[in-house]
């Protein structure tokens, strides 16, 4: 049997932004993760169990497009293992809520990668288990940055730009980050899609609002690894404010938002695709369960605490 896991990400600054070119940062968030288990069975064929989507299917029964028929065949093709494998069982189980900005999907992807390549007796890099999951994340939300899949297969604080190669970024002083879940689903692939639109009817409008979310990114990041945290906040309430601008905030995200920053957070933000999905608030370790509790007050479905080290 082998077994692999995955953790969740947040964006902390710069999404949608970062599709166009701007800079982006991002962490990997350990109290949720995708695991992969894979066995061994006396069935021929490929099984996958998914009990989260209520998927339990032969891999030829998947339409040729299922994300995860894609990644399986990606890493055969990839390994092209010497004799293909007798019958294989496949659980997948998450604790990532689908469809909430936490990168459900390139966690499946990576942590499926990692069992099936250790499975094989082949294991990859994490650059190779990126390149797989940026493939499969074309397939999820058509044209993706990368970032996702990026700081889910390095599990390490990430300094996006797109096309280029990983780089990570150092925090000279630990902080806290509250995240928000409203508990309502929004695909990325819509929200990507919306302000693709957006720009697609005026370009140089919006690539100011992006070029202004790229100087946000680059503050925040001075900030982070001066251990100058406290401008933070204000960058967060910022790149939010730029955000509502680009039509991807809610309803739902900005009182979760407000209710953050009443209750004593810093600044806060939506973050990943939006129109739902998650909000993380910028908070002084102290007021990290206050904020939290008011947040589940105001509708949070569930709320977590991370510290950035
Ligand atoms: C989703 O987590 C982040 C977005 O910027 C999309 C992407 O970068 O691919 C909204």
């Amino acid at each position: 049997m082998t077994h692999a896991c995955a953790p969740g990400k947040i964006i902390l600054f710069g999404e949608h932004a970062v599709v166009y070119g701007q800079p982006a940062l991002a962490v990997p968030v350990t109290q949720v993760q995708a695991c992969v288990d894979i066995e061994a069975s006396v069935n021929t064929g490929i099984l996958i169990h998914a009990p989260n989507i209520d998927l339990h299917s032969r891999l030829d029964d998947l339409s040729p497009a299922h994300p995860l028929r894609n990644i399986i065949e990606k890493v055969f093709s990839t390994l092209n293992p010497p004799a293909p494998p007798g019958g294989i069982e496949i659980t997948i189980d998450s604790t990532i809520p689908i469809a909430g900005g936490l990168g459900s999907g390139a966690a499946v992807s990576v942590a499926l990668i990692r069992a099936l390549a250790a499975f094989l007796a082949h294991p990859l890099t994490d650059e190779q288990v990126n390149a797989i999951a940026y493939e499969a994340e074309k397939l999820h939300h058509g044209t993706p940055s990368g970032i996702d899949n990026t700081v889910i297969a390095y599990a390490r604080p990430v300094y996006y730009v797109k096309g280029r190669p990983m780089q990570t970024f150092r925090t000279a002083r630990p902080f806290t980050i509250v995240i928000g879940d409203t508990g309502i689903p929004a695909p990325t692939r819509e929200s990507v899609a919306a302000v693709r639109k957006l720009w697609e009817a005026d370009k140089a409008k919006w690539e100011k609002v992006f070029e202004r979310v790229g100087e946000i990114v680059q503050k925040a990041r001075n900030a982070i690894e001066s251990g100058e945290t406290k401008e933070l906040g204000a960058l967060m309430n910022q790149n939010h404010a730029l955000l509502q601008t680009l039509t991807v905030s809610s309803a739902e995200l900005d009182r979760l938002v407000s209710t953050a920053i009443r209750a004593g957070a810093e600044g806060a933000k939506l973050s990943g695709g939006g129109r739902g999905g998650n909000m993380i608030a910028f908070v002084q370790r102290e007021k990290a369960e206050a904020v939290a509790d008011q947040l589940k007050r105001a509708g949070a479905r569930r709320t977590f605490i991370t510290q950035v080290e």
